[in-house]
């Protein structure tokens, strides 16, 4: 974009800003003035990862930590802040992120700044700036983290979600894409999910050029039966046409070219050869023609990750408002494989990718041919839940510190100190001042054992130590807790 043109639209997004400003500034003199209460809520398509679902955000992330290790990747971490321009330029001006669902805003200092949607690009920005195209090539990163998009929230489509992702800068190989759809395979898995992975090629910028006039030439004899956004994508990007979640476009897209017959000699052979190595490596995949992807950056191989989910009575309601629930059938509709409805019941994308052979170059690096891919681990956790899989059992308390009066909460504070640093999982609730109440939160935390401290254990330097499932008590000396616990447990 010229240099006047952006300067243009930066001053005018710095007015609407102040504008908005002044608004707000007035809104809060009006508060004031009314005294009126406020009451704290979360925003919209934000969600609170509360205590009881850390054992899953837990499994998922070290899961994914380890295989992400086993296969040779590093973690990486970029900020969740970047310069817009990264994203317009990255991701893709006809992308529905950016074109829609940007998080942006001028900062302080005056800079276009936004919460990136995805992690690719900041991968890429780091390996260009850090000069990793110095070291032995391909780079092998990883990332786990929040990404931000604007999106109407609904179904398993939140604006705060959390990725998973993997990129392979600097190399062209298709041995490359291959290994990447094995890894989400492997990944998912280990997880005790069954994906279904569907493959397709875009081709290259040149091979591309004539598939989209084909696809455009079909649209355009439909044209009026497409949704007004479509209409607009028949002339900036008729591909993402077969994206779009609307009933009469979906219905349309089925009968499209398909673009393998226009793909040039080299990507086609490129494709046979991921397929090749896929089949080598017993991994089963779906070839499905209408796989394309939503980001600009990609080129050949994109993949789709969905999972086979046994017959299931409720469908994610932990993620949905009833308003929601309403929009449920419409984006099942889009993330169900775009395949003929299944057998199994509703497919969810867990997972996307491909390869990007032009990106580091569109952001000012010299030219390094890239493939990855990235899983929504919000998703991921839903069906988990949905299928109700068991998750390793987290190792809980060991012995619960129960005590009596303030002589001996006090020494009760010393005694799991002590024991805490000789590696015991020590539990307690020093602010109850009943012991019944103590042994019920005892008997909550399923703890083997509890001690017992009352006025008389700390004039005597003892304690009780109890056998929560007998009942059976027995009185030891203080400085012989420690081993009395190892014999006991
Ligand atoms: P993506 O398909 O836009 O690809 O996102 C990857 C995954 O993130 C999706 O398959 C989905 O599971 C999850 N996801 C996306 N949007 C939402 C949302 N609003 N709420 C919940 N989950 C969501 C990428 O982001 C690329 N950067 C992947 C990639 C890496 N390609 C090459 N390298």
């Amino acid at each position: 974009m010229p240099r006047k043109k952006n300067k243009k639209i930066i001053k005018r997004k710095k007015e609407a800003i102040k504008k908005k400003k002044a608004v707000s500034v007035k809104d809060k003199e009006l508060r004031a003035i009314k005294n009126e209460k406020y009451v704290a809520h979360l925003l919209r398509g934000m969600r609170d990862i509360l205590p009881a679902d850390q054992t899953y955000w837990d499994f998922v992330n070290n899961r994914a930590k380890s295989i992400a290790a086993a296969y040779g990747f590093e973690r990486i971490e970029t900020p969740i802040l970047e310069d817009y321009n990264l994203f317009e330029r990255g991701t893709g001006m006809t992308s529905e992120v950016v074109e829609k669902q940007m998080y942006d805003f001028i900062d302080k200092g005056g800079e276009h700044v936004c919460c990136r949607p995805e992690g690719t690009p900041g991968a890429v920005r780091a390996y260009i700036e850090h000069g990793m195209f110095n070291l032995p090539q391909p780079i092998k990163f990883y990332y786990c983290g929040p990404m931000f998009r604007h999106e109407k929230p609904q179904a398993g489509r939140l604006r705060q979600l959390h990725q998973f992702g993997v990129e392979v800068v600097g190399s062209e190989k298709p041995i490359i894409d291959a290994q990447v759809i094995i890894f989400s395979r492997a990944f998912c898995e280990n997880l005790g999910l069954d994906p279904v992975i569907e493959i397709n090629s875009i081709g290259c910028p040149t091979c591309r050029k004539v598939y989209r006039r084909k696809l455009n030439e079909y649209f355009k004899f439909r044209r009026k039966q497409l949704c007004p956004d479509c209409q607009r994508r028949l002339e900036t990007n008729p591909l993402r046409i077969l994206d779009c979640k609307g009933k009469e476009c979906q219905e349309l897209s089925k009968k499209i070219p398909q673009i393998i017959d226009y793909l040039c000699p080299d990507c086609h052979n490129h494709l046979t050869r991921v397929l090749e190595y896929l089949d080598e490596a017993e991994t089963p995949y779906e070839l499905n023609h209408r796989i394309v992807r939503g980001l600009d950056y990609y080129t050949r191989t994109v993949f789709e990750v969905f999972v086979r989910r046994p017959k299931v009575e409720s469908q994610l309601e932990p993620f949905l408002s009833s308003a929601e629930q309403e929009d449920l059938e419409e984006t099942q509709g889009l993330k169900a494989s775009p395949l003929a409805p299944t057998q199994e019941g509703p497919r969810l994308a867990i997972g996307g990718g491909g390869r990007y052979d032009n990106l580091v170059e569109t952001l000012g690096g010299k030219p390094a041919p890239s493939c990855g891919m990235a899983f929504g681990l919000d998703r991921i956790i839903e069906e988990l839940k949905i299928q109700n899989i068991k998750l390793p059992k987290v190792h809980g308390p060991q012995v619960f510190i129960a005590q009596l009066g303030d002589m001996a909460r006090q020494k009760a504070l010393k005694i799991f100190e002590v024991l805490r640093k000789d590696g015991f999982r020590v539990a307690e609730n020093f602010s109850k001042d009943s012991l019944r109440a103590q042994l019920e939160s005892a008997h909550r935390l399923g703890t083997k054992l509890c001690l017992i401290i009352g006025h008389q254990e700390v004039l005597n330097n003892t304690v009780i130590i109890r056998d929560m499932l007998s009942g059976s008590q027995e009185v030891v000396d203080q400085d012989k807790i420690a081993k009395e616990l190892h014999k006991k447990i």
